[in-house]
């Protein structure tokens, strides 16, 4: 992390958690966040979108902040069975996440549909986290940059200057999501470096050296503080180990002391 960016942790839930451990899970967060007091990094849950509420009354006046797993791009109509913008801000999201990989592989999304799922969450005024990342086969191949730098490139398709600050990405390697297997810190280094460069080229050096770029797959306790610790490493998306409390607060913990 460089001293100039506030790190960030995102606990993504997936499809984990029901009413009574969500809401649980989300006072154990708040009380260890609040209980970190200056030093804890930028803090958001991502539970299901069923469970927003009662997370949401749940991190009432703590600095946890709240947001999506998804969204859909348009702010009202016949769209059966999606959330728009809108809502998530009215239940209190102040964040969502755009082309997470399982979106991307498990669910088909294409760069277009996260393109327009980014662009209407920053017209609702919310803050994104976009998802970029190579499958095993594509850094096996060499295609790693390229990869990110096509999703980066065409994710942020329109996305104005002024808007980029509301746009956290987060590096996640497809193989690395949730198989205990890490990129190793310089690699992951190397990509956000790439990613970095690329935002520099799409707006400017200082826009590129003021975003925040998150590392995701597998991130726990005992690999967060290397990470961290990278240049162009500010901060972690979280999955596996965000549903567990102490893990995830040490995870802050880590991201805090790598700050000093
Ligand atoms: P894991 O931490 O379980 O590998 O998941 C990472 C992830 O996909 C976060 O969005």
């Amino acid at each position: 992390m460089h001293p100039s960016r506030r790190p960030i942790i995102g606990g993504n839930w997936k499809m984990n958690t029901d009413r009574a451990s969500g809401a649980a899970l989300a006072r154990q967060v708040a009380a260890g966040a609040a209980a970190m007091g200056q030093a804890a990094p930028d803090t958001v849950v991502f539970p299901p979108f069923v469970y927003l509420d009662s997370v949401a009354a749940a991190l009432a006046g703590s600095p946890v902040q709240l947001g999506a797993q998804d969204v859909y791009q348009a702010d009202h109509g016949a769209f059966t069975g999606e959330v728009s913008p809108p809502m998530l801000r009215d239940v209190g999201c102040r964040w969502v996440l755009v082309g997470h990989s399982e979106r991307r592989h498990v669910l088909h999304e294409g760069d277009d549909l996260i393109n327009a799922k980014l662009l209407a969450v920053l017209r609702a005024g919310l803050h994104a986290v976009l998802c970029v990342g190579e499958k095993l086969e594509q850094r096996l191949t060499g295609q790693t940059d390229t990869i990110n730098e096509r999703q980066a490139r065409s994710a942020l398709r329109h996305v104005e200057p002024q808007d980029l600050w509301r746009v956290v990405i987060a590096y996640e390697p497809v193989w690395a999501i949730g198989t205990g297997k890490t990129a190793t810190p310089a690699d992951a280094q190397a990509a956000h470096a790439h990613i970095r460069a690329v935002l520099a080229d799409l707006y400017s050096p200082h826009a590129a050296a003021a975003a925040r770029i998150q590392y995701g797959g597998s991130v726990t306790p005992a690999n967060a503080h290397e990470l961290l610790a990278q240049p162009d490493i500010d901060g972690a998306l979280v999955g596996g180990a965000s549903l567990k409390p102490a893990d995830f607060l040490a995870i802050l913990a880590a991201a805090g002391a790598g700050k000093a």
